[in-house]
């Protein structure tokens, strides 16, 4: 830890677990560095980055923390998959934020990111390390396939136990708002600090460009399914690979099968979803076909990241 604390404080780039999926960090307060993680990442500028802390206390340096449910989200939630946008206070340079007047925060609970994030003596920005729009990284081995030249360091805590990116709430409307939905569910949310509205998304006002709607993405073509896939279309003289919950009764109408979860746990396939995609990805197939899933609990995440993987390029 001592090495990777030291090469964030001299403006390098750590990849390191979080209890969701590998992020890049960089020193939060030092914009070459943060420079450094969109020039990896080839992430546009407009797309700001999440900033990482080990403590709430942490978090109202960088975020002016007054909304009266950020407190009850960071007491009930924190450690844990849920990230807060609130107004920033000066200690966030622009380029964190993209120039926006809000920071996202986080406090991730993984021994990992925390000692780090603490060793550093700072707060760690950090996006998920896979290059811009493809599916993030849930192993070691993911970062260091496509960001092993850009990243100084890459600490290898074995498979992230969540697998899907956190919920984003923003607290800087007149009310709480879902801007991505993610490993803390929104119903859990919601029983803490009551109804929340879901933004609305428009791809003329890209309000946090993970919500572009092709995001997430393999680079073999994914759609999904209408509902049952072994009642449904099949494509002649395509390789075709299937992502599925559960077992489906005609395993020999695909070329490659990925199961997510067998007992149908949403949990577990939340955890699979994104090295199954890249399993399915790096098979040399002409088409992926998703079955859909109940989108509730973390099946409205893993929906979210799949209906964004198959939207076709704009
Ligand atoms: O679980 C996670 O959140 C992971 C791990 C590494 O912590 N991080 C992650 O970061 O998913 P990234 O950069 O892939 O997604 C962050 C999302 C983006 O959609 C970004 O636009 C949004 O957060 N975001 C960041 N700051 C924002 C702000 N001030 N207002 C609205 N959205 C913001
Ligand atoms: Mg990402």
């Amino acid at each position: 830890m001592p090495l990777a604390a030291e090469t964030i404080r001299q403006g390098g780039l750590v990849a390191f677990p979080t209890e969701t999926v590998y992020g890049l960090g960089a020193d939060a307060r030092n914009p070459i560095a943060v420079a450094r993680v969109f020039e990896a990442k080839q992430r546009p500028a407009i797309d700001p980055l999440i900033v990482h802390v080990a403590s709430p206390e942490e978090a109202g340096k960088y975020g002016h923390i007054a909304d009266k449910h950020a407190r009850v989200l960071m007491e009930q939630f924190w450690p844990g998959p849920l990230t807060l946008v609130v107004p920033k206070t000066e200690l966030v340079p622009d380029i964190v934020t993209a120039g926006l007047e809000t920071v996202a925060l986080r406090m991730p609970a993984h021994e990992t990111a925390l000692a780090l994030i603490r060793a550093s003596r700072t707060a760690i920005a950090a996006p998920s390390a896979n290059p811009f729009g493809y599916v993030s990284p849930t192993e070691a081995q993911h970062v260091a396939q496509h960001l092993s030249e850009s990243v100084d360091l890459i600490l290898n805590g074995g498979r992230c136990p969540l697998g899907i990116e956190s919920t984003i709430i923003s607290l800087t409307g007149s009310s709480p708002c879902l801007l991505r939905a993610g490993g803390t569910p929104i119903e859990d949310i919601e029983r803490a600090i009551g109804k929340i509205e879901r933004a609305v998304f428009s791809p003329d006002r890209p309000r946090a460009p993970g919500q572009l709607a092709r995001h997430y993405a393999t680079r073999t073509p994914l759609v999904i399914l209408p509902g049952d896939p072994d009642a449904s279309i099949l494509w002649p003289g395509e390789k075709v690979g299937l992502l599925t919950l559960r077992p489906v009764e005609h395993p020999e109408r695909y070329a490659a099968i990925e199961i997510l979860s067998p007992k149908g746990d949403l949990r577990e396939a939340a955890a699979n979803l994104f090295a199954a995609l890249r399993r399915l990805d790096s098979r040399g197939l002409d088409r992926l076909a998703a079955v859909p899933m109940p989108e509730e609990g973390l099946g409205l995440a893993i929906m979210d990241r799949l209906r964004r993987c198959a939207a076709s390029p704009s």
